[in-house]
């Protein structure tokens, strides 16, 4: 049995600005592996070897792989609960602005409309050279990386480490945070700058802050209110709750 207490359930029913931060425990329970614990994706590759500018220069094929090997993992996954609860919650609030650090597109095949990607989509490509969109199919059987018309090799469009988050997202996720009354961070570990920092700019500005995570993080000190298990049944039971 979730507990929302009478506090949250009240900030919930009269907050009319919320924005709500997402990482990768969101999209556990569809079976998306997260990056960090003994499960996650980094424990099993070297993220220095794969997700950087220099990894992409040395070894454009191996790049290429492991992500087409993700793209192909992402594709077969769908939403889960907790993506559903965050499309319901958008409908219920005037200003609701779901950013997200991931870029398995599942808040999107949910439903939810306003939501800032800050760290690319996996399913997208762009030029490395020039940034332009690349929208063919990328066939690596060819042995033939493709490229774009200007000449650049053509990456997938999501942020490396070591590279600049898109500033656009990221400001408006800044401005969406400093408005909101209700401010919810979901399966997030929330140690990956500057996505850790909203978090903390919604509650430095006045904001209710609620925490949904499998176990307490370094903002968890910072909350107003912490939920500690799965999003999967906690999301769901938050928006419940928000319509009695
Ligand atoms: P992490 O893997 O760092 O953290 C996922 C968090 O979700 C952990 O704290 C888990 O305890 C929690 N979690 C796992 N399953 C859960 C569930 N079912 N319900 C609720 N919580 C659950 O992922 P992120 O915080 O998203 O960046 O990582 C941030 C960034 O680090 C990623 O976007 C990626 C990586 O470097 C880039 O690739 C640029």
């Amino acid at each position: 049995m979730i507990e929302i207490s009478p506090e949250l359930q009240k900030v919930l029913k009269s907050a009319r600005k919320v924005a709500v931060l997402t990482g990768a425990g969101i999209s556990a329970e569809s079976g998306v592996p997260t990056f960090r614990g003994e499960e996650g994706l980094w424990s099993k590759f070297r993220a220095e070897e794969l997700a950087t500018v220099d990894a992409f220069m040395r070894n454009p094929e191996l790049v290429w792989e492991w992500y087409m090997h993700r793209r192909q993992l992402m594709s077969t996954v769908k939403p889960n609960p907790a993506h559903a609860a965050l499309v319901e919650m958008e409908k219920l609030y005037d200003d609701f602005t779901l950013i997200t650090q991931n870029i398995d597109g599942l808040h999107r095949q949910a439903g939810s409309k306003n939501i800032l990607e800050l760290h690319g989509n996996i399913s997208l490509n762009k030029c490395f050279a020039c940034g332009r969109p690349f929208t063919e199919d990328i066939d690596l059987e060819s042995n033939q990386l493709p490229a774009c018309e200007c000449g650049g090799k053509i990456r997938p469009d999501v942020v490396w480490f070591g590279e600049l988050l898109p500033p656009d997202a990221l400001n408006r996720a800044f401005d969406a945070s400093a408005r909101a009354e209700l401010f919810l961070s979901v399966g997030t570990s929330a140690v990956v700058h500057p996505a850790a920092s909203i978090p903390l700019t919604a509650k430095s500005n006045g904001a209710f802050l609620v925490e949904v995570n499998l176990e307490p993080t370094p903002i968890t000190e910072f909350t107003d209110w912490a939920f500690h298990g799965k999003a999967g049944e906690i999301m769901p039971a938050i928006v419940e709750s928000l319509k009695k």
